[in-house]
């Protein structure tokens, strides 16, 4: 199957349901919809980039689609189960909705932008315990997933370091191994690259081809397509809160409208005085 190949009638694992995010105007100003109608289906097993400049929503959507932050109107479904109150009601609703929320802990792994914020443990080891600990897994099942993330992950001789002396591409490795050891299916990574140097976005491809290999569904929201575009099996763009295109990636690169702030990274360097990230 050719890597791009794209097909948008796979099983829906997530489904994103006219999502908009509106925050109230202050002191009279116009509402501002950070989130305008997004409809996406994630299909299982594939790798969606979702790309767009800054303030164009991507940390919005993830934190929508993991439950972190309710929606103004929409709704996500979990393999078809409703995740949000905006559906409450009759009471097998909350309990379907509870069933559903259980479910999106169990499925959905965060890889977040600040690799600090998201370190708990004291040792790299208790770190990656935390998860699997907290889903009410007991101590022998917890020691064993630890020790196989541990493994997985490259960081077995690092375990007992303190996660805040890791390098920052080890600090990305810490965060997936947590999320395999809680046994998510599904990752999101939000700007997997910030902050890292080359090995640290080398080591953080590794662990996205790894992941994609392992047939796990992944969603990567990025700016910085040149580094990760060849993984991607679906690319769609975001720009001021809305989504302006959606397919395989060639073909949205082609499309692609200078106004989205997201470059096309297929561009040849003539010469030496060409390389460079800086436009004039
Ligand atoms: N609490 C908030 N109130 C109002 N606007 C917000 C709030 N949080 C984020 N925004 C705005 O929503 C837009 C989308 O932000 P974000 O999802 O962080 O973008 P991205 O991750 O693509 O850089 C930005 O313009 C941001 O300023
Ligand atoms: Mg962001």
């Amino acid at each position: 199957m050719n890597k791009n190949e794209y097909n948008k009638t796979g099983t829906a694992l997530f489904s994103i349901k006219n999502i908009s995010k509106i925050f109230p105007g202050v002191s009279g100003a116009e509402s501002y919809h950070a989130l305008s109608d997004i409809n996406l289906d994630i299909i299982e097993s594939q790798c969606l980039l979702i790309a767009g400049s800054n303030g164009s929503g991507k940390t919005m959507l993830m934190r929508i689609i993991a439950g972190l932050l309710e929606p103004s109107c929409g709704e996500v479904l979990l393999r078809g189960q409703p995740l949000y109150a905006a559906q409450r009601g009759a009471t097998r609703r909350i309990a379907a909705q509870r069933m559903a929320e259980k479910s999106l802990r169990r499925e959905l792994g965060l890889v977040f932008q600040d690799a600090d914020a998201q370190i708990i443990g004291e040792t790299v080891e208790e770190d990656i315990a935390f998860g699997p600990e907290n889903l009410g897994l007991s101590k022998t099942e917890t020691g064993e997933r630890v020790q196989a993330a541990l493994e997985a992950l490259g960081l077995f001789h690092r375990r007992e370091l303190s996660p805040r002396r890791l390098s920052g591409g080890e600090k990305r490795r810490l965060a997936v191994a947590g999320i395999i050891a809680m046994g998510c299916n599904t990752v999101i990574m939000d700007e997997p690259f910030a902050n890292l140097d080359w090995p640290g976005v080398a080591q953080t491809l590794a662990i996205i081809r790894d992941l994609k290999k392992e047939g796990k569904t992944l969603i990567i929201l990025t700016h910085e397509l040149e580094k990760v575009l060849a993984f991607a099996d679906r690319l769609v763009i975001l720009h001021k809160g809305s989504i302006r295109d959606d397919g395989p990636p060639a073909a949205v690169l082609d499309r692609l409208d200078p106004a989205w702030g997201v470059r096309d990274p297929r561009r040849n360097y003539a010469a030496i005085e060409d390389c460079s990230w800086l436009e004039e």
